[in-house]
């Protein structure tokens, strides 16, 4: 096969903006300075540790995948963002309590260096937070356009060639597509009349692809998710993707689920609780924030377990997922999970499991990896949902007729094969050919 079209190295900087500056855009932004400067190695992130097989085993052909695809090199990236604290990125990271203080103190000038710029927000979206690094204007689309001023004087300052942008700010209050979101023309007005169905993060989004600069959206909000957005996208050729980070309980849930159910195990009930500490988990500890969350976690199993298709395994069991806002904690989250699954004659048996986590420590790659992949997907003329990159996300985008793919084997495979194929080389379907003559 022949690559999809010449794929060729990028050169220049490439520049990624986070709008929030907190516990996982910290973790980011201090990791790559870190493995930059040898202090440490990028675990978690695929496309800097991840190999991919290509050709029949007998080749033994496993490059890496950042020699295999064109990807930006890490020490070409910089970094931006915006929040509604005035912190730089130093004082964000201590504040965060991620990573170990004497690591930060080590990369204390690059984190000093990253200033935010001033944020859209509104209280209404997000309760639990009151800031002072506030933009003013008369509506939404004022606030899309100084945006975009942002992003203009952001590349001409730091002489980057190209931008992507990653949503790393609090999850917003849940939020239904409505009118307003149906197409641009809509969406515009809605923009300018800053109406209460636009969010903050539609502000971005919007001023994002408006200048051709592909947007990942980590966390669940609905924000790019609407029909005008993607309808931009299209026109602007754009790459978008979301959304919210597979990380923590839901990442367990994605890997085990579909081990059961290759196995025919079924399932009567899935528990899940956890207890974190940081602001993540105080912006979550309003009931309208924690929606939006929910919805995202509680899709997972459904999709993984077909109950339809298996209804004997999966059709009655209960899943319930709550989420505890304890300070102590800090961003080491603590989950348990409690999983009643039963086999061979209904005999019932039950899994725990007690993940002790560091949330923005398993964020932080998946940064990396779709800022670096968005570039890529960009580059080589791919626009609109990359479903392929559904592998890091709880609540994949997709497609409006089609089901999103949960099961972390299937998006690895698809993620892989879609590497495969724009670079020409064969997909591996895992088919034993040697079986017949
Ligand atoms: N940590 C994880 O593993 C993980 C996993 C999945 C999703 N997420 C999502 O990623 C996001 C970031 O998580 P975090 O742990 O870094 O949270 P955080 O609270 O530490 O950081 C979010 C930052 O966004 C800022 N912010 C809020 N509204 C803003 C706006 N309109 N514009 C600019 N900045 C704004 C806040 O001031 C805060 O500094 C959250 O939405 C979270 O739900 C995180």
């Amino acid at each position: 096969m022949e690559p999809k079209k010449k794929l060729t190295k990028p050169k220049g900087k490439l520049g990624i903006l986070t709008p929030g500056m907190g516990a996982v855009a910290t973790t980011f932004y201090a990791g790559v300075e870190a493995v930059r400067r040898g202090y440490a190695k990028p675990y978690g992130s695929l496309t800097q540790m991840g190999t991919i097989r290509l050709g029949k085993r007998t080749e033994n052909r496993m490059p890496m995948i950042k020699d295999f695809v064109p990807l930006a090199q890490m020490k070409d990236l910089v970094f931006g963002g915006w929040d509604i604290f005035e912190d730089n990125a130093y004082e964000a990271a201590l504040h965060a309590g991620v990573l170990d203080p004497a690591l930060v103190e080590r990369v204390r000038p690059f984190l000093e260096g990253l200033k935010p710029m001033k944020a859209v927000f509104d209280q209404h979206y997000v309760k639990r937070l009151s800031g002072t690094w506030v933009k003013k204007a008369k509506n939404w689309y004022d606030h899309a356009e100084q945006i975009k001023e942002d992003i203009i004087a952001f590349k001409e300052r730091e002489g980057c060639d190209r931008i992507v942008m990653v949503w790393t700010a609090s999850t917003e209050i849940f939020m239904k597509p409505t009118k307003a979101h149906r197409d641009i023309e809509s969406f515009e007005k809605a923009l300018r009349a800053r109406s209460p169905e636009i969010a903050p993060s539609m502000v971005y989004a919007y001023a994002a692809l408006s200048l051709g600069i592909p947007f990942a959206n980590g966390a669940p909000n609905l924000t790019v998710d609407i029909p005008a957005l993607m309808e931009l996208a299209r026109e602007k050729k754009v790459p978008v993707a979301g959304k919210d980070f597979k990380t923590g309980q839901t990442l367990m849930k994605t890997i085990l689920a579909p081990g059961l159910k290759a196995r025919m195990l079924g399932l009567n009930g899935w528990y899940s609780t956890n207890i974190l500490g940081n602001r993540d988990g105080e912006v979550l500890d309003d009931p309208e924030s924690f929606k939006t969350k929910e919805e995202s976690k509680l899709s997972v199993l459904e999709y993984i377990l077909q109950p339809k298709l298996y209804p004997d395994l999966y059709e009655k069991f209960s899943h319930v997922v709550r989420i505890n806002y304890y300070p102590p904690r800090g961003d080491n989250k603590e989950g348990w999970d409690n999983i009643d699954i039963f086999g061979w004659l209904g005999y019932p048996m039950q899994i725990k499991i007690n993940f002790l986590c560091r949330d923005s420590i398993l964020a932080a790659p998946i940064v990396l990896d779709l800022a670096l992949f968005m570039d890529m997907a960009h580059r080589i003329g791919m626009r609109g949902i990359q479903e392929w990159l559904s592998f890091y996300f709880k609540s994949p985008m997709h497609a409006p007729d089609l089901y999103p793919e949960h099961d972390l084997f299937i998006q690895l495979m698809k993620l892989k094969n879609t590497l495969r194929y724009i670079q020409g080389e064969d997909l591996i379907t895992h088919l034993g050919q040697e079986y017949y003559d």
